[in-house]
Order: structure tokens, then sequence, then C-alpha cells
């Protein structure tokens, strides 16, 4: 019998709140009320038994969610975004090919057994000519259950895209709303892009009550390999990533290495690329979601050090050299 190691423990129980989420989101928010809450709890702890039977006894493993990076290029240069996107400039961008991103795919769902939500992200995935295809394509493997694309709202995509991403039956759009920030109102063309998906019943959700912190540059913090485990204990970062065929647990990990020669240990992500066969595939998951991966947190701030910031606040000209 396998042991519920450290990683698939945590991704059980975001798996388990992951479900109780979705059940509950169908419901209207003004019937919420304390009946309801111990009704999700009971909900949240069948779920968790599930999951616990999957993992532990059925070896599956099951992915709450994982972003799948397909351009670094933006529209904004955000001084705090969380995935680093302000540090890649024209000499540095990833943009990675449709075939690319179908190998990488198929790669990942050999030897998974269901991903939950898979998010394609930048940057700002409207920059990429290729997104309809890639979201028509993962929107037809069975193994994911909802696709989701991350935007900032800047690009309107022409109707004949929208049309096309219309018949994917599992897609949400993701708007991020930065009309918080005043400087961006102009930019953000949030209530055009809402008529626009409804108009073709894409399913929406407007991110707009969120709060950034600040994560940090990405120089080396100097703490211990505990002290970065610990943090790493600690992160409510929920999103696993994919960056150039590396399966990684967050999206700095993956975009930090990226950036260039950053003290990433090798079995803190998964080589799509290097994978034989499914069974291959299958032992490297459950290896990767076996063990806990700090290296990264050591380029990243700690929980008491992630101040409250506004939203998209703008890199000047200056800083952005
Ligand atoms: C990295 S962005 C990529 C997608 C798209 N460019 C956008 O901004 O929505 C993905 C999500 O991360 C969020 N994010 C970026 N930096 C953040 C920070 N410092 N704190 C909290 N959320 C952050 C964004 O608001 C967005 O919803
Ligand atoms: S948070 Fe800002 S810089 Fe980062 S990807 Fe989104 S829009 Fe681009
Ligand atoms: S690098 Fe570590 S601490 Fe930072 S977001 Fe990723 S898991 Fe969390």
């Amino acid at each position: 019998m396998k042991k519920l190691n450290e990683q698939l423990k945590i991704n059980t129980y975001k798996n388990a709140d992951i479900k109780t989420w979705g059940v509950w989101g169908k419901i209207d928010y003004k019937f919420k009320s304390n009946f309801d809450k111990i009704l999700k709890k009971y909900q949240y702890k069948i779920n968790l038994s599930i999951e616990k039977i999957q993992h532990k006894y059925l070896g599956l493993v099951n992915i709450p969610y994982t972003n799948f990076l397909i351009t670094t290029k933006c529209t904004f240069r955000c001084k705090h975004c969380s995935d680093l996107i302000q540090y890649f400039n024209s000499k540095n961008h990833f943009h990675i090919t449709y075939e690319q991103f179908k190998k990488d795919v198929d790669a990942l769902l050999l030897g998974v057994n269901n991903i939950k939500g898979f998010c394609i992200i930048g940057g700002e995935p409207f920059l990429h000519k290729d997104i309809v295809k890639m979201a028509q394509y993962v929107d037809n493997k069975s193994k994911i259950q909802r696709v989701y694309i991350f935007t900032n709202g800047t690009i309107i995509p022409d109707e004949q895209t929208v049309k096309s991403l219309s018949q994917c039956k599992k897609l949400c759009i993701s708007i991020s709303d930065y009309r918080i920030n005043p400087k961006l109102k102009d930019r953000i063309h949030y209530d055009e892009l809402g008529e626009l998906f409804k108009k073709y019943k894409i399913k929406l959700f407007f991110k707009n009550d969120f709060k950034w912190f600040d994560m940090g540059n990405i120089e080396s913090r100097g703490r211990t390999r505990e002290e970065n485990l610990e943090l790493y204990k600690k992160c409510n970062c929920y999103y696993n990533a994919i960056f150039n065929g590396k399966l990684h647990v967050c999206p700095r990990s993956a975009n930090l290495l990226g950036l260039g020669d950053f003290n990433i240990e090798p079995d803190d992500y998964v080589d799509l690329r290097n994978i034989q066969d499914k069974k291959d595939s299958k032992e490297k998951l459950i290896n990767f979601y076996s063990s806990c991966h700090p290296s990264p947190c050591e380029y990243c701030n700690s929980i008491e050090q992630r101040v409250e910031v506004m939203p998209a606040e703008q890199l000047t000209a200056e800083e952005s050299v």
C-alpha cells in the first residue's frame, strides 16, 4: 500500500476543497447560510475520502489546477506580477508553437488521471495567434474537466475567434479586472469583452475581488533549505505550472527557470519532453507529487513580507530597462 506523501496530501486536500466549490458555486449566493456551511463541510469530507482512496490505494494522480504558459509576451508590465512576466523582454521571450503545445499536453496526460482545471495563461494569452486551436485541443481531452483562459482584458479578440472559442464546451474565460488601478482604466475593455463573450454564450469569470501581494524580486534570499521548506508549506499557491515543457509546483518556479540559471533542483519539476511512455510518466508524476519542492522558494518573499500592493501597477520607463 502506498503512503500518502506530502505533495499528494496537499493535492488531495486542494482537490477535495475545489470540488466542494464546484457544486456550491451553482447555488445562488443569497441561499448561503449556516445550514449550507454544515452541508459543505460534509461534502468536503466525502470528497476528501474519495480523493484519498484514489491517491492512496489506486495510485491515481489528480491535479487540481495547472497553468500552461503559452507566451511570456504581455500588453502590461506589472511591477509586482507574481509570475515574473515583467522580467521577460525581446531577448528572452518564450512563445510556444501549436505543435509543441500538443506534444507537451499529450505527455502530461499520459500519466494523469484527471485535471480539474487547465489554465491557458501568459503573459497575455490573446497575443498568441493559435489560442483557439490550443483551447480546442485541450477542450477535447476527456481527462481535463475545465479549461480556462486568463486574460488581462486589454485585447478584444475578433468575432471569428470568439465564435470558434464558443465551440469549446468546457471553456471559461477569466478576466482580471484591473480598473481598480485608475491609471489603467482606458486600456481595459472589461465591459466590451463581457458583452462579446456573453453574446457567444461563453462562460465568464470576472476576477474583481482580488488582492495583490508583493512576492518580491528574483534575488536569492539567503535562507536555509529548512527555512524554504517552512515557507513552501505555508504558501497558498494553488496552481501548478507548465513552462517550456516542464511541470512545476507553481508559476514562479516555472518562470524562474525560463529566465535563466536559477538554482531550481531537477527534482523540483517534471521534464515532459523526456517522458518515455505511460509507465514512465506516471512514475515521474508520482515522484513529483510525493515530495515538497522548496528550491524556488529561495527567490520568493516570506508570507510576512508579502505586503498588499496596488494591482497591476506598471513599471516606469526607467524601471523597465
Ligand atoms: C500572471 S497573470 C496572467 C494572465 C493575465 N495576464 C492577467 O493578468 O490576468 C495570472 C493571474 O495572476 C494574478 N496576479 C499577478 N500578480 C499577482 C500578485 N502580485 N498578487 C496576486 N495576484 C497576482 C493576476 O491578477 C491574474 O489573475
Ligand atoms: S499580471 Fe500583469 S504583467 Fe503579469 S501577466 Fe498579467 S498583465 Fe502581464
Ligand atoms: S516559489 Fe515557493 S513560496 Fe513562492 S509561490 Fe512558489 S511555492 Fe510559494
